[in-house]
């Protein structure tokens, strides 16, 4: 039963639970495509409530709403807001909660989306808590392979960049590993999954620092951005910026069907010749949020 439900993190979420998200979403992609009209959430108002930068995230919960007849409000920039008068967030939650059906949210610190969900009554997403998690992104990650191989159970998935920073990659190694995925950790050093994530995955992993290492085994390339904001010293990001830069000769020695994914914005970790190699799925993912979205949306306000 989805109706009410917050989605603050992936771990919460059950294999059959995400199965059930994907058959709505696999039949909202007529919707999400324009190709199909819905009326399905008309009169429902979305709080899109983000405290830190945000494109795809934002857009594509809106773009979800407006598509199924639904209505959207919110802020992009909070300093508009009475948050800078000094109001708490929990006070905003409340507020919001009582303007809308079901809120998400964006913010710089961990655990803001489960305080969110203590104070709203309406259901909460989380789209994004500092370096914590990032449920939704992964949804269409997952998604995203599904649609490609059918399956994840057995695949060898190859998380590359900020393992460290990258909230969509703490999410995404959880479910990954509940679904039975190989899963390959590629980072610099500095950047390693940290050892609390590391723990609960039972040893269904290998950590390398080189991309040369896995290319010619992995199925998925999941490339991340560093997270340069989320640095506490400059000095330490230059040690790491331009790490990794995926380009048409390293794909040369990946396998047949490999794809590569990245929850996007890049910055130069993937050069833009690979844009136009078969391998690359980066827009096609960024695309899937529409229809995830409009499924876990349609199923927590309790209407599919
Ligand atoms: C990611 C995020 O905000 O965590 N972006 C997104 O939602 N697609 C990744 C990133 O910012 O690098």
């Amino acid at each position: 039963m989805f109706k009410g439900r917050d989605i603050v993190s992936i771990k919460e979420l059950s294999k059959s639970d995400m199965e059930r998200i994907f058959e709505v979403a696999r039949e909202m992609i007529p919707v999400a495509r324009g190709e199909q009209k819905s009326e399905l959430l008309r009169g429902y108002i979305l709080a899109n409530l983000f405290f830190e930068p945000s494109t795809r995230t934002r857009m594509s919960f809106e773009a979800a709403m407006l598509r199924l007849g639904g209505s959207v409000l919110g802020f992009s920039n909070p300093s508009s807001t009475s948050l800078s008068k000094g109001e708490t967030l929990a006070d905003t939650i409340r507020m919001f909660d009582s303007y809308s059906d079901v809120i998400v949210i964006r913010h710089p610190y961990e655990g803001s989306a489960r305080l969110a969900a203590e104070f709203a009554e309406h259901p909460v997403i989380n789209a994004g808590d500092g370096a914590g998690q990032h449920p939704t992104q992964t949804l269409l990650d997952i998604f995203t392979i599904v649609q490609e191989f059918g399956d994840v159970q057995g695949l060898k998935i190859a998380l590359i960049g900020d393992l460290k920073y990258g909230r969509t990659v703490h999410s995404l190694a959880y479910a990954l590993s509940k679904l039975g995925a190989e899963l390959y950790f590629v980072s610099p050093p500095l950047l390693k999954m940290p050892l609390h994530i590391l723990r609960e995955l039972k040893g269904n992993y290998t950590e390398t620092e080189k991309i040369e290492d896995i290319v010619s085994e992995v199925d998925v390339f999941y490339v991340t951005r560093i997270q340069k904001e989320r640095f506490p010293d400059p000095t330490e990001y230059r040690k790491v910026a331009g790490t990794y830069a995926i380009d048409a000769r390293l794909l040369q020695a990946a396998k047949k069907n490999a794809i590569v994914m990245h929850p996007l914005p890049r910055v130069n970790e993937i050069k833009v010749e690979v844009d136009k190699l078969p391998q690359a799925r980066y827009f096609k993912q960024a695309f899937y949020g529409v229809p995830v979205r409009m499924a876990l949306l349609s199923l927590v306000l309790g209407v599919v």
